[in-house]
């Protein structure tokens, strides 16, 4: 079975089933007791009196915790040690935790936290971007400024300009399965915590400074998460901690889950922003000179939001070679959830702001936008030796584009050309109905920008009978990495696929991992697991080669066989015999990503290893007496260099391009006045639902290999695609644009009420 074969998810059938297992699925020991969380009804505070009496009165109720009951660290920060794990003094956002119930029942636990009498006395809540510049309320980084050329001076001379500025909501994760975690208590104070995490080794951090006891005495165990997406990155802590809290002062296993409307309202989401821009360019189109000022609203704890606000600038260029830019970013502290990761972690908000301003500059000179587009690329890869530069607003030189031929590629096969036309004369004669089509591409780059979390470590372990037990240090949320793990394990090996099998993922056997995130999952532990395989065979080869008289080197391990001139051997015999030489079927790997070296004050290195590429076009149609619209048709031509498994990067491309159609246009977060959040369920937040994706859905993969040396030379797949759901907002802001003279100005996300109101502008009729 080779390495790229299209395997399906190790655990479809029991996905399907509802066999398979999640946190809350594990059956918990005798006596297990539940937590609940009581939160702040108020944004901003201070704690005046805090009466538990009618809470601990609760029958069921075993123990109430507030911060002065806690013994060491109350910190769930995955930064920067500003994140309570329960209020101490003050609260931030309506939704903090302020105390910890403890109870014989999930319900009684919920219902009792109910019963709490808190005074807090009100101070003034910085809710917005515009209250939080006006306060200069903001974390102490930046704003950061990354330069290339001569922006300033250059703009002076430019032929065309346009101003504008689009803003961005947020965007809840949403998974399925909820934040949760289990903790059982063992021999002298060490803990076991099941954690649906992204991030195992932060929690077994976490989990360790809050009881005060060494990382070797926690163990956390991951088996799946029904989701992350990257809001199980950090977002995990808190729960693992009050677990293991409740555990250590109890003796009892402890588990705690979120009810979906307390995920929304306690969990961070995508950070929301605003863009403005200023743009100078010529007669065809080509940039001249470009300033981004990007806002981001980051709440009210750091988490994650330097890197995350860091990634946008990263990609404030997408795929085009600008010749003078300043991107200059400012985080933005508010009275809300403390931002977090979310696919794409900041790339997808930076690259919607150079699209917009694509699509203006095309907009504003009656210009093909996927012409405009070509005319600003970096220069491609194939082509001779580039005349102009092709370095990045962050001084990285681009020498991996292949987006011109992508790009060519994806609109003949789309027919994008015809369409087009189609579309213009179906406008030209239907007042009511109107469509609009549009392309964009991603270029997407691929490593951790904190360059240290790019390592990775694996076990691999052959039993006597011959099945094989690979681990390390990844975490499986849906997208398949076990799978792909599992036949890099094959072909490494030469055994077949059956014989293998992922452990759950677990701190005591790897390691020191880093999350899984940045969509390097694959591309880290993948050459890890390699690297443990190639040492194995090593030792195999040279045991074959001493029993029969063979060189090491004429021995081939492939499918289960064992071959070498005039010696045929299965992998089951060669292993029993290996195992009576007494050779050691155990090893270990290690990967470290070669190359990167990033200054993120300077904004100047190379952050990432390559960049993964793409392209869509999308058509809709929008009703112009509301607003309503639908997607008709997507065609995406993705790159995952030589695909590890093409139906599982598939699945994660159409998933992908969903969600991020999602974020831009029917997933709305509202917060009132007072800082509540009023979106918490999906009632009245809006995902996409089976029925909202494409009628006409084409995915294919560009038929490349990466040009580093990577596992088998894939790409990798996670985050990138989530990108093409820009298309989807351009073509609304396409067919909004055949509704009138202006430029539409629509912004994200791109409701029906919103479509609407963009009509108007286009007609020169907003009110
Ligand atoms: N796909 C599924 N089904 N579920 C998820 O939670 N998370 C995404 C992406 N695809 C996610 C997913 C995010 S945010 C990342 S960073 C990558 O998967 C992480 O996995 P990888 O590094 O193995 O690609
Ligand atoms: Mo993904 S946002 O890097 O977890």
């Amino acid at each position: 079975m080779s390495a790229a074969a299209s395997l399906p998810h190790d655990a479809a059938r029991q996905h399907v089933s509802g066999s398979a297992r999640y946190v809350d699925d594990i059956p918990t020991p005798q006596g297990t007791l539940h937590l609940a969380f009581g939160l702040s009804s108020c944004a901003a505070g201070q704690i005046r009196s805090v009466d538990l009496s009618a809470v601990r009165a609760c029958p069921g109720v075993h123990l109430v915790l507030e911060a002065k009951d806690l013994p060491h660290a109350n910190d769930v920060s995955p930064s920067a040690h500003d994140e309570p794990l329960l209020a101490d003094g003050h609260v931030h956002y309506a939704g903090q935790p302020i105390f910890l119930v403890v109870a014989e029942s999930h319900h009684l636990a919920r219902r009792a936290a109910r019963l709490a009498k808190i005074e807090i006395t009100d101070e003034p809540a910085i809710l917005t971007i515009e209250q939080a510049l006006a306060a200069e309320n903001r974390f102490e980084d930046g704003p950061r400024i990354y330069t290339k050329g001569t922006p300033q001076s250059a703009m002076k001379g430019v032929i065309h300009r346009l101003q504008g500025q689009i803003n961005l909501g947020g965007q809840e994760h949403f998974y399925l399965e909820g934040q949760a975690a289990l903790a059982l208590p063992g021999d002298h104070g060490d803990m076991v915590i099941h954690s649906s995490t992204q991030h195992p080794t932060e929690i077994q951090h976490k989990v360790a400074e809050a009881l005060n006891i060494a990382q070797h005495a926690v163990r956390v165990e991951v088996r799946r998460m029904g989701g992350g997406f990257g809001g199980k990155e950090s977002q995990g802590n808190a729960l693992a901690v009050a677990c293991a809290l409740a555990a250590s002062f109890t003796g009892r296993p402890c588990k705690m889950r979120y009810d979906r409307d307390d995920d929304f309202i306690i969990t961070g989401k995508r950070h929301d922003c605003r863009i403005d821009y200023d743009v100078g360019f010529d007669d065809s189109g080509r940039v001249q000179a470009l300033e981004f000022t990007h806002y981001f609203r980051c709440g009210w704890a750091l988490d994650l939001s330097l890197p995350v606000a860091d990634r946008a600038m990263l990609h404030a260029d997408n795929a085009y070679d600008l010749p003078h830019v300043k991107i200059t970013s400012h985080r933005l502290k508010t009275n809300t959830q403390s931002a977090t990761a979310f696919r794409g972690f900041g790339g997808p908000q930076g690259m919607v702001g150079i699209e917009r301003v694509m699509d203006h500059i095309a907009h504003s000179l009656s210009c093909d936008p996927a012409e405009v587009r070509r005319r600003n690329y970096y220069p491609e890869m194939s082509s001779k030796p580039a005349a102009r530069p092709s370095v990045t607003p962050y001084q990285m030189d681009v020498t991996d584009f292949i987006l011109g031929d992508m790009t060519e590629s994806l609109l003949q096969r789309c027919d994008y050309h015809a369409r087009k036309a189609e579309v213009a004369r179906w406008n030209a004669s239907h007042a009511l109905l109107k469509r609009g089509i549009a392309f964009s591409p991603v270029k997407f780059g691929i490593s951790f920008t904190l360059t240290h979390l790019n390592q990775a470590g694996a076990l691999v372990q052959i039993y006597t009978d011959g099945s094989v037990l690979i681990n390390h240090g990844g975490t499986e949320m849906g997208q398949g990495l076990f799978q792909k793990l599992t036949q890099v394990a094959a072909r490494s090996l030469g055994a077949q696929q059956a014989v293998i099998r992922a452990s759950a993922t677990d701190t005591s056997k790897v390691p020191n991992s880093s999350a899984t995130a940045a969509s390097s999952g694959a591309d880290l532990n993948g050459m890890a697991v390699q690297a443990a395989c190639d040492t194995l065979i090593g030792r195999l080869k040279d045991h074959v080669a001493a029993q029969h008289g063979v060189k090491p080197e004429e021995i081939t391990f492939a499918e289960g066989q064992v071959t070498a001139p005039g010696l045929v051997l299965t992998w089951q015999e060669v292993i029993a015999s290996a195992y009576e030489a007494r050779i050691s079927l155990s090893a270990t790997g290690f990967y470290k990503t070669p190359e990167i070296a990033w200054d993120r004050i300077k904004g100047a290195g190379r952050p990432f290893l390559y960049f993964a590429y793409g392209a869509a076009v999308t058509e809709v149609v929008i009703d112009t007496l509301t607003g309503e619209n639908r997607i008709l048709r997507c065609d995406i031509l993705h790159d995952c260099g030589a695909s590890l498994n093409p139906a599982l990067d598939i699945g994660q491309i159409e998933g992908g391009f969903v969600q991020g159609a999602g974020w831009l246009t029917t997933e709305e977060l509202v917060w009132d006045a007072s800082g509540q959040l009023k979106t918490h369920a999906p009632s009245t937040y809006k995902i996409p639902a089976c029925s909202d994706r494409p009628e006409v859905f084409n995915v294919d993969l560009w038929p490349g290999r990466n040009a580093q040396k990577t596992i088998y030379r894939s790409k990798a797949v996670g985050e990138p695609p989530f990108m093409h759901g820009i298309s989807a907002f351009l073509a609304l802001s396409n067919a909004v644009a055949a509704c009138g003279p202006h430029y539409p100005d629509l912004q994200a996300p791109a409701t029906s009420e919103e479509v609407f109101n963009a009509m108007a502008r286009a007609r020169g009729s907003a009110s």
